[in-house]
C-alpha cells in the first residue's frame, strides 16, 4: 500500500514537470479516470524496466544520423525527395542482442519528425511518437535515441510524423543474436517501397487528394483489386516500385556464386502496397516473421503486407535469377538480380507471369518455433475488440468508430496476458501494427506467428494475444500511412 502511494506521488512529479510539458503525459487530467493512472513514457516504471534490461559489459553502438531533403537516383531516374543522409534506403543499423543503440538524430527537413524503431520492444520514451512518447523534434532541432535492444531479428526505422514514411525515410535495423550460429553463408537486406515522391507529386498532397477525395482510382473502374488481400489492394497509384532503392528496370545486381545459402532479410517498406515475393524457380525456406522464428516452411510465392517482415534462407542456382516483388493486385513490380559468375540476367518482366501462378505463403500461415511461442493460458486476463471502419467523408478511417485521439486509448495492466481481437467490416485490408510488443497470433487448431504486424483481411477476425511486460503507452494502428494518418490508430494504454 505504502508502495502504491509512493509511486503514484514519483508518477506526480515525472509528469508535472516542464520537461514533459508539451506532452499529452502533462494534461493527465484529460476525460476518464483512466486517462489520470496512465502509465506515461517518463513514469519511473518504464525507466525501471529499461534499467532491467541494461547490463555493466552493455556494448554501446553510437550513430549519428542526419534527415535531409535531397537528390537520390533511382537508376537513371533522379528525385528530390527527403531521405536519411542522401541515401535510400537509409544505411542499415547493425547491433547485437543486448546492446545499447544510442543514434543522434539532426533534422535537417522543413518539418518536425521523430524516429520510430519498428517491431523493438524498446523503452516507451524512446518510441519516437509525437506528443505521446516524445515532443517532435523541430526543423534544425536534434534529439537522442538511446535504448537496450532486446530482440533479434529484422526490424526497420522510420518517422511517425504524418506521411513521412512515403518519402525515402527508412532503413534497416538488423539486430544479430551472439549465440546462434549461422547456417547460411551470407546475408541479404531487401527493402521494398511504393514510390511517387518528387514526380510531380508528394505524399502530403496525396493524402490532401484522398480527403478531398479526388483520388481518380478510389472506387472508380482502375481501383487496385486482389483476390489474395480479399479485396481492396491499395487507394494510391504509384508510378514505381523499387527494391533496395532501385528501379526494377536498373536493378541491383548481386554478385554471388552457385550454391551459396543466402538469407534474405525481406522489408516492406511501402506505404500502400503489399508486395507478393519470389524468385522463379528457386524455393525460400521460411525462417522468421517480423523478426520471431517460424517452424520452418518452404515456399515459391511470400506475401508481404506494408511493414511487415519475412526471412527466408535459399540456395542460389547455377544461373543469375531476379527476386522480384510484384505489387499486389497494382501494375508494376520491384526486382534485383542475383548473378552467380557470367551470364546473362534473363529479363525481370518475363518472369512475372511464372511468379503470378505460384502458390502464396502468408505470414498467418505459419507457426512460431517453440522457443519463442507464448506460454498456454486458457483464457487471457483481459480481451479488446478493435473494429476497423472506413473510409467514412472526408477519407475518414476509424477504430471502433472514431479516429485517434491521443487521450483515449484501451487499458491494460502490467502483467497481464492481453487478446486484441481486430475486425475489419471494410472492403480493404489492413496491416494492423502493435509497438512496444511482439504479439502472436491465434490460429485455428494452434498458436501462429509471433508478429508486430499482422494483415487482417475485409470480413475476417483476426485475434492476437501478448503479455503486458513493457510498460507505457503503445499506438496500434494500421500501417498504411494514409489509413493511420486518417484516422486509424489507437493506443494499448498500461495504467497502475
Ligand atoms: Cu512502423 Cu507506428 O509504425
Ligand atoms: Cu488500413
Amino acid at each position: 500500500m505504502i508502495h502504491r502511494v509512493l509511486s503514484r506521488r514519483r508518477f506526480l512529479v515525472a509528469t508535472g514537470g516542464t520537461a514533459v510539458g508539451g506532452l499529452v503525459a502533462a494534461c493527465a487530467a484529460g476525460p476518464g479516470p483512466a486517462a489520470a493512472r496512465r502509465i506515461t513514457a517518463t513514469s519511473p516504471r518504464v525507466l525501471a524496466v529499461e534499467r532491467a534490461r541494461r547490463s555493466a559489459s552493455q556494448p554501446t553502438t553510437e550513430v549519428s544520423l542526419t534527415a535531409i531533403p535531397g537528390e537520390v537516383d533511382l537508376g537513371g531516374k533522379v528525385v528530390r525527395t527527403w531521405s536519411y543522409g542522401g541515401q535510400l534506403p537509409g544505411r542499415e543499423i547493425r547491433v547485437r542482442r543486448g546492446d545499447l543503440l544510442s543514434v543522434s538524430l539532426h533534422n535537417n527537413l522543413p518539418d518536425a519528425t521523430t524516429i520510430h524503431w519498428h517491431g523493438v520492444a524498446l523503452r516507451n520514451d524512446m518510441d519516437g511518437v509525437p506528443d505521446l512518447t516524445q515532443r517532435a523534434i523541430g526543423s534544425r532541432g536534434d534529439f537522442r535515441y538511446e535504448f537496450t535492444v532486446p530482440n533479434t531479428g529484422t526490424f526497420f526505422f522510420h518517422p511517425h510524423v504524418g506521411v513521412q514514411l512515403d518519402r525515402g525515410l527508412y532503413a534497416p535495423l538488423i539486430v544479430e543474436d551472439p549465440d546462434a550460429p549461422d547456417a547460411y553463408d551470407t546475408e541479404l537486406v531487401v527493402v521494398l517501397d511504393d514510390w511517387l515522391d518528387g514526380l510531380g507529386r508528394d505524399p502530403d498532397g496525396v493524402f490532401k487528394e484522398l480527403r478531398a477525395g479526388g483520388m481518380s482510382n478510389m472506387g472508380g473502374p482502375g481501383m487496385a483489386r486482389s483476390p489474395l488481400l480479399g479485396g481492396d489492394a491499395g487507394d494510391v497509384t504509384y508510378p514505381y516500385f523499387l527494391a533496395n532503392g532501385r528501379l526494377a528496370a536498373a536493378p541491383q545486381v548481386v554478385a554471388t556464386r552457385p550454391g551459396q545459402r543466402i538469407r534474405l532479410r525481406l522489408i516492406n517498406a511501402g506505404s500502400d502496397t503489399a508486395f507478393r515475393v519470389g524468385l522463379p524457380g528457386v524455393p525460400m525456406a521460411v525462417t522468421h516473421t517480423d523478426g520471431f522464428p517460424v517452424q520452418p516452411v518452404n515456399a515459391d510465392a511470400l506475401l508481404l503486407g506494408m511493414a511487415e517482415r519475412i526471412d527466408a534462407i535459399i540456395t542460389v542456382p547455377d544461373r543469375p535469377v531476379p527476386l522480384l516483388a510484384l505489387a499486389e493486385g497494382k501494375n508494376g513490380f520491384a526486382a534485383l538480380v542475383l548473378q552467380p559468375g557470367r551470364g546473362a540476367a534473363p529479363d525481370p518482366a518475363a518472369l512475372v507471369a511464372q511468379l503470378s501462378s505460384r502458390p502464396v505463403l502468408m505470414a498467418t500461415d505459419t507457426r512460431a518455433a517453440d522457443a519463442v511461442r507464448l506460454a498456454e493460458r486458457v483464457v487471457p486476463d483481459v480481451v479488446h475488440d478493435l473494429k476497423l471502419g472506413g473510409p467514412d467523408g472526408g477519407y475518414t478511417w476509424t477504430i471502433n468508430g472514431q479516429v485517434y485521439d491521443p487521450q483515449r486509448g484501451v487499458p491494460v495492466r502490467e502483467g497481464q496476458r492481453v487478446r486484441l481481437r481486430f475486425t475489419n467490416s471494410t472492403t480493404m485490408f489492413h496491416p494492423m501494427h502493435l509497438h512496444g510488443h511482439t504479439f502472436q497470433v491465434r490460429a485455428p487448431g494452434g498458436s501462429g506467428p509471433r508478429k508486430d504486424t499482422v494483415n487482417v483481411l475485409p470480413g475476417r477476425t483476426v485475434e492476437v494475444d501478448f503479455d503486458a511486460d513493457n510498460p507505457g503507452q503503445w499506438l496500434t494502428h494500421c500501417h498504411n500511412v494514409y489509413h493511420g494518418e486518417a484516422g486509424m490508430m489507437t493506443m494499448v494504454s498500461y495504467v497502475e
